[in-house]
């Protein structure tokens, strides 16, 4: 099984590269960002709760969080191929409750890590913002975003590198030339 922890900061390209990724190898989907999202839509108590962060550009707490990944691993058909998770984790906190479940159903993961320059991230959301309907995706939020990735997520990336299955990806070229890159690591790892 193939799991793939895709990281990064807001609009480095998580969403693009976890469909190409997901149709060439087969893989399943988790965006915690389109979960927390589909909860909002449905105008439950729980979906205003979450609503009131992400629109400000805040993290939804952990424990939260927890419940979404548990109910998703335990879930997982035996014959599933692997999965993307895309936007989880994203505290140091998420990543140790992640390595403690994967772990508990004998499945490991590799991290990939999209780097992307400040400027290039903002660009890119405002012009997404044009047309997104994502309330997060206008410059004040977008910064305070990039800020709480920094501060809490960015962390991560120590946490998984010391456990050995950390790469980082330049995310700053063309999507096809990023998928290049990624493609790399995972036909190398995944040879393990
Ligand atoms: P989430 O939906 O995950 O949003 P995000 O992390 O802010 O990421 P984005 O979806 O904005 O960007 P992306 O990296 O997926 O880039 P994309 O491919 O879309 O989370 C939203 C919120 O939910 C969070 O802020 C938080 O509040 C909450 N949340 C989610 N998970 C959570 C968790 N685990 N714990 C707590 N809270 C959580 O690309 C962006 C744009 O750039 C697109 O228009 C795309 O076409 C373009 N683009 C992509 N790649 C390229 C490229 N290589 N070249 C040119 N353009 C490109």
């Amino acid at each position: 099984m193939l799991n793939i922890i895709l990281c990064g900061a807001p609009g480095s390209g998580k969403g693009t590269q976890s469909q190409l990724i997901m149709e060439h190898y087969g893989l399943k989907h988790l965006s915690t960002g389109d979960v927390l999202r589909a909860e909002i839509a449905k105008g439950t108590e729980l979906g205003k709760q979450i609503d009131a962060l992400i629109s400000v550009g805040n993290l939804v707490p952990d424990d939260m969080m927890y419940g979404v990944i548990e109910n998703y691993i335990a879930s997982l058909p035996k014959h599933c191929k692997g999965t993307i998770f895309d936007g989880y984790p994203r505290t140091v906190a998420q990543a140790v409750s992640l390595s403690a479940l994967l772990k508990k159903y004998h499945m490991d993961a590799i991290m990939i890590d999209l780097m992307v320059d400040e400027q290039l991230l903002i660009q890119r959301l405002l012009e997404r913002g044009k047309v997104s309907g994502r309330a997060d995706d206008n410059l004040n939020t977008i910064r305070h975003r990039i800020a709480v990735y920094h501060d809490q997520t960015e962390p991560i990336a120590h946490y998984f590198l010391r456990h050995g299955n950390y790469f980082a990806v330049n995310g700053n070229h063309g999507v096809e030339d990023v998928f290049s890159q990624v493609k790399r690591i995972i036909d190398r790892e995944s040879k393990h």
